[in-house]
């Protein structure tokens, strides 16, 4: 299958620069090679462009949504486009940006899927709304998004919502919920795999749990990878670095298993931040792990 590569520098869906410049931090860790030399043909499709709120703007937004209007609109145009590479039978590859661009990416894949199933890879559950977010930071709630909570705004993104069905979701990695998301997370029963659980029956058997958890129900699995999942030690350059994560081993061995059971049909790796990094070994991180999900060891 045919990859197409969408660059989404964004940052403003957390209060910290840097993390506009992660598509090019990939590009530059080599992701495009990696592919190609996994035989994929790679289309890559550059950078979606973000405005920038005006001094005025920023400085008039008071609400608990940070950058709101900057935010949807940029979501409306990435949903667009990974609808056009889906419905052209291409596999949609999104370089993050802060994570509130899983609401665009999953905006533009749901549609095409009945029961679309979600993999999110990350030390937060991203899960707050403008109630319970402790920061008014978007990236901190595409999830609840596309659960249809939220603001309306955001939630009917290419005007539909829900997007996911909270029994599609796994969560991979969390080790920092806020009481909002805990509270969401009971009541909605999501499956959550935690430090905790990663710990207890190592990662193994967690991404076995995971993978025949979404087969039984899904029809296709979208891959949120939030590079905060890893350790801050292996994966320093993100902008809400989490100690205590998933080492880059278990990371590897998440993304073979699975390649191994061809169940994902498209994936974003956000977060990145070359500002915070340390010579750019987050992307690097980022790249290979991007081989391992596409195949590199069944080659
Ligand atoms: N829970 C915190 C918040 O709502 C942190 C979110 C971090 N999210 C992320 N995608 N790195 O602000
Ligand atoms: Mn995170
Ligand atoms: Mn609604
Ligand atoms: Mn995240």
């Amino acid at each position: 299958k045919d990859i197409s590569i969408i660059g989404v520098p964004m940052d403003l869906g957390q209060s910290r620069r840097g993390v506009d410049m992660g598509p090019s931090a990939l590009r530059y860790a080599g992701a495009i090679e990696k592919l190609e030399e996994l035989e994929f043909k790679v289309h890559d499709l550059g950078d979606i462009p973000i405005n920038r709120p005006s001094a005025d703007q920023a400085n008039q937004s008071n609400s608990n949504l940070k950058n709101l209007v900057q935010v949807i609109e940029a979501n409306e145009k990435l949903s667009d486009m990974v609808d056009k590479e889906i419905e052209s039978g291409r596999f949609p590859l999104v370089f993050g940006g802060d994570h509130s661009i899983a609401i665009g990416t999953l905006a533009g894949i749901s549609k095409h899927y009945e029961s679309l199933g979600v993999i999110w890879y990350d030390a937060h559950g991203d899960l707050n709304s403008e109630e319970t977010s402790p920061s008014g930071n978007i990236h901190g709630m595409p999830l609840a998004v596309s659960l249809g909570i939220g603001d309306d705004r955001l939630t009917n993104i290419s005007a539909y919502e829900p997007k996911v069905k909270p029994e599609n979701i796994v969560i991979i990695g969390a080790r920092s919920l806020d009481p909002g998301e805990k509270a969401l997370i009971r009541e909605k029963g999501i499956k959550v795999f935690s430090m905790h659980e990663i710990d207890r029956m190592g990662m193994p058997a967690v991404m076995e749990e995971a993978i025949e958890y979404l087969k039984e129900r899904t029809d296709g699995v979208h891959l949120s990878l939030d590079l905060d999942g890893l350790d801050p030690s292996e994966a320093p350059g993100v902008g809400t670095p989490v100690i205590g994560g998933m080492s880059y081993r278990e990371s590897h061995l998440a993304m073979e298993m699975l390649a191994e059971a061809e169940c994902i049909t498209s994936a974003e790796f956000v977060e990145v931040n070359p500002i915070l990094d340390e010579k750019n070994k987050t992307a690097v991180a980022a790249v290979a792990l991007m081989g391992s999900l596409f195949g590199e060891k069944l080659k």
